[in-house]
C-alpha cells in the first residue's frame, strides 16, 4: 500500500483510489486512539492555517473540522456567509483570494452549488476540502460512515450488504456513499419513493428496492438519508411534488425499532444526522442498541484529523511517531 495519497484536495470519492481510503482509515485508527487519551492533541499541523468556509448550514462538519483541526495543532479561522462581505456583492473567488492573502493554506468548504470546490482548485494554489457541495459530494461523510461501519461489523466491507434508504436524488452523501462502498467491494441497495431515486442509478452498480421491510431483512447495515425538503422546493411541515405528505413517507419508508427487532439478523444503523425524528426514523429506533449514529459523529473527528495530516503532505500516521 503506497503511504501518501494520490491527491492534493479532496473534491469527491470519485477522485480518490482504494488505497487513499484504506489509507485515510489506517490513519484515522490511529488518531481515534489518541483522542482516547487525556490530552488529546498532537502538533503534528502547528505550522498550518486552515480556514472554514461554511456558505451552508451545518453543526456536525463545522464543528468537526474545527475539532480536527485544532487537535493537530493548526490555527483556524471560521467563516460564514450570513455575516460576509458576499452579502455586499463580492464573488467567491475574490472572498478566498482575500482569505488565502492572509496567509491560509487549505481551504474546507460547504456550498449550495455543485462543483464549487473543484472550481477553487482550479484557481487558487491552497489545499482545497469538499465539506459538501449542493447534490454532489460529502466525501468525508461518505469516509466516516463506511469507516463507522467497519467498525460495528468488525469487518471489511467486501461483500457486506448496505441498504441506503431515503431521498437519494438530493443527497450528496448518497453519491458519496454509493462511490466509496463500490470502492471497497460492499453490494449496495437503494430504497426510496421511486421520485426520489435518480433515473438509471442501476448503473452506478447497484440495486434497488421500493420495499423498506425487504430492504432491511437483506442487509448487514442500514444507512438512512434525510428528507431533503430544502431541496424540493419546500420547507418542513409543506408538501412537496414528491410524495403526498410527510406522514405518508413516514408510514411508507419510515423505520422503527419494532422492524429492526423482528428482523433474522442484527442489523446496524446509521444515519448521517441531521434527522428528522418521526419521519425516516422513529425515536426509539434512532435511539435503540441497533444505532452507531453518534459513533459516527464521534469518528468523523479521527476521519477529518486523517484527511487533513494527509493532504498536508504526511505519510500515513502512526502513533508511534509521537
Ligand atoms: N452530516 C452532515 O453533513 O451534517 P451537518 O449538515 O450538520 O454538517
Amino acid at each position: 500500500m503506497k503511504s501518501s495519497l494520490s491527491t492534493k484536495h479532496l473534491l469527491g470519492i470519485r477522485y480518490i483510489s482504494k488505497n487513499d481510503i484504506n489509507l485515510i482509515f489506517q490513519t484515522a485508527k490511529s488518531f481515534k486512539n489518541i483522542l482516547q487519551r487525556p490530552v488529546k492533541q498532537v502538533p503534528s499541523l502547528k505550522s498550518l492555517t486552515i480556514a472554514n468556509l461554511f456558505f451552508e448550514n451545518s453543526t456536525r462538519t463545522r464543528i468537526s473540522f474545527e475539532l480536527a483541526e485544532k487537535r493537530l495543532g493548526a490555527s483556524t479561522v471560521n467563516f460564514s456567509a450570513s455575516s460576509s462581505s458576499t452579502k455586499k456583492g463580492e464573488t467567491l473567488l475574490d472572498t478566498v483570494n482575500n482569505i488565502l492573502s492572509m496567509k491560509v493554506d487549505m481551504i474546507v468548504i460547504r456550498h449550495s452549488s455543485p462543483g464549487v470546490p473543484q472550481f477553487l482548485s482550479e484557481n487558487i494554489s491552497a489545499n482545497i476540502i469538499n465539506a459538501g457541495d449542493g447534490t454532489h459530494e460529502h466525501p468525508t461523510q461518505a469516509l466516516l460512515d463506511a469507516f463507522s461501519m467497519q467498525e460495528a461489523l468488525n469487518s471489511k466491507l467486501e461483500g457486506k450488504n448496505i441498504a441506503i434508504i431515503g431521498d437519494i436524488t438530493h443527497s450528496r452523501v448518497a453519491m458519496s456513499n454509493i462511490m466509496c462502498l463500490k470502492k471497497l467491494g460492499a453490494n449496495i441497495k437503494l430504497c426510496g419513493p421511486p421520485t426520489l431515486l435518480p433515473k438509471n442509478i442501476e448503473k452506478m452498480g447497484v440495486e434497488v428496492n421500493f420495499n423498506v421491510e425487504e430492504t432491511l431483512e437483506w442487509c448487514d447495515v442500514a444507512n438512512v438519508l434525510r428528507i431533503q425538503l430544502e431541496r424540493q422546493g419546500g420547507q418542513k411541515g409543506e408538501k412537496t411534488s414528491y410524495f403526498p405528505s410527510l406522514k405518508e413517507y413516514a408510514e411508507t419508508f419510515g423505520i422503527n425499532k419494532k422492524m429492526l427487532d423482528k428482523l433474522g439478523n442484527k442489523i446496524v444503523l446509521m444515519h448521517p444526522g441531521p434527522i428528522n425524528r418521526g419521519v425516516e426514523l422513529t425515536s426509539d429506533a434512532a435511539d435503540s442498541e441497533h444505532s452507531i449514529i453518534l459513533n459516527q459523529v464521534e469518528n468523523g473527528v479521527a476521519i477529518r484529523m486523517a484527511v487533513l495530516y494527509l493532504l498536508a503532505g504526511n505519510e500515513a500516521f502512526s502513533e508511534t511517531k509521537i
